[in-house]
């Protein structure tokens, strides 16, 4: 019967021989599958398994940095790239979400075909795909390879796409992964992180996107998740972040009127992100984390709890 150390030898023993010498690219996510999809290979092929992990502007407060080091504390070698500027030039004045999506899928495969330009010789392109990406077309979870497999068909046939494939987590589902991490002994923090999107922060941030609204939500989305952490709440979720909304309402300072922002804050519990139910989060918890974004952050006036279920509400406002 399966068990994730059988798999892990198994693997590694299939991946040696597929591989041999040859180099292999992987992008990194940040996420559960291209981190545990870069483990399986490090074990095999260690050194000529070349990572890289793009700073897009739009991860969460202190991401790039925190798992970088985490990545490099595993022993991977793996190049931080932060190519942040590029991707927030590109979305200066696009509200449209498709719009966006697109932009942060074109600028990521002229950053990643770049840096995959200097690993010399590669021959493959390693990919954390899993079961559920095999057979719907989109991938739930995001990622470089989710970002990938959408916008192929932007300008052409990047050179990286035209690698050999190796996707050594293609027959298994989340909860698998998840074991196969753990008996590699991966950090639980990383096998236990909530699902992020590609896009990152670009759709939680409704109409334009600004340097300026980025920081108010990174700051704000750290509080929330954060929180979530110290309530012993967030493994209870199975998503949670922070919206920007395109919306200025209006509070009192002294005897003035501001207009400032709104943040709406999302938990939902689910299996599969197809449908979502909103956490009935402790009232307590809600009026501690309203009072410290309130306080801590300039430029933020009202917060709001999203008590939507998926259908109809979608998890991301987009
Ligand atoms: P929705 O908003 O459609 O989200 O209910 C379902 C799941 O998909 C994620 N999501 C995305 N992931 N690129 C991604 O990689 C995207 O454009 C995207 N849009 C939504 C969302 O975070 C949730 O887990």
């Amino acid at each position: 019967s399966w068990t994730p150390d059988t798999f892990v030898d198994t693997t590694v023993a299939e991946l040696k021989k597929k591989i041999g010498t040859d180099k292999v690219i992987l992008g990194l996510s940040g996420g559960v599958d291209s981190s545990v999809a870069a483990m399986l290979l490090h074990k095999a092929i260690g050194k000529n398994l070349h990572c890289i992990f793009v700073n897009n502007g739009l991860l969460r407060k202190n991401e790039f940095h925190d798992v970088l080091k985490q990545y490099e504390g595993m022993g991977l070698n793996v190049k931080g790239v932060d190519a942040s500027a590029r991707f927030l030039d590109a979305l200066a004045g696009k509200s449209d979400p498709e719009e966006k999506r697109k932009t942060i899928g074109r600028v990521f495969i002229e950053v990643f075909d770049d840096e995959a330009h200097m690993v010399e010789d590669a021959k493959w392109l390693a990919q954390g795909t899993i079961y559920p990406d095999v057979i719907e077309s989109v991938s739930a979870t995001g990622g470089p390879s989710a970002t990938i497999k959408s916008h192929h068909n932007v300008g052409g046939l990047p050179d990286f796409m035209k690698l050999k494939v190796v996707e050594p987590l293609r027959m298994l589902f989340k909860d698998e992964v998840r074991r196969v991490g753990a008996s590699m002994d991966m950090s639980p923090t990383l096998l236990g992180r909530h699902p992020f999107p590609g896009p990152g922060l670009a759709i939680r941030i409704l109409g334009d996107i600004t340097p300026e609204k980025v920081r108010i939500l990174q700051e704000v989305d750290a509080i929330f998740i954060n929180g979530l952490r110290e309530w012993g709440l967030y493994d209870q979720v199975w998503q949670a972040g922070a919206m920007l909304l395109p919306v200025d309402s209006v509070g009192v300072m002294g005897d003035e009127r501001t207009y400032e922002k709104c943040v709406a804050l999302r938990a939902v519990e689910s299996t599969d992100g197809m449908t979502a139910d909103w956490v009935n989060l402790p009232y307590n918890f809600l009026q501690k984390t309203s009072n410290d974004i309130i306080n801590k952050v300039k430029g933020v006036n009202r917060v709001v709890y999203d008590i939507s279920s998926k259908p109809p509400a979608t998890i991301e406002w987009e």
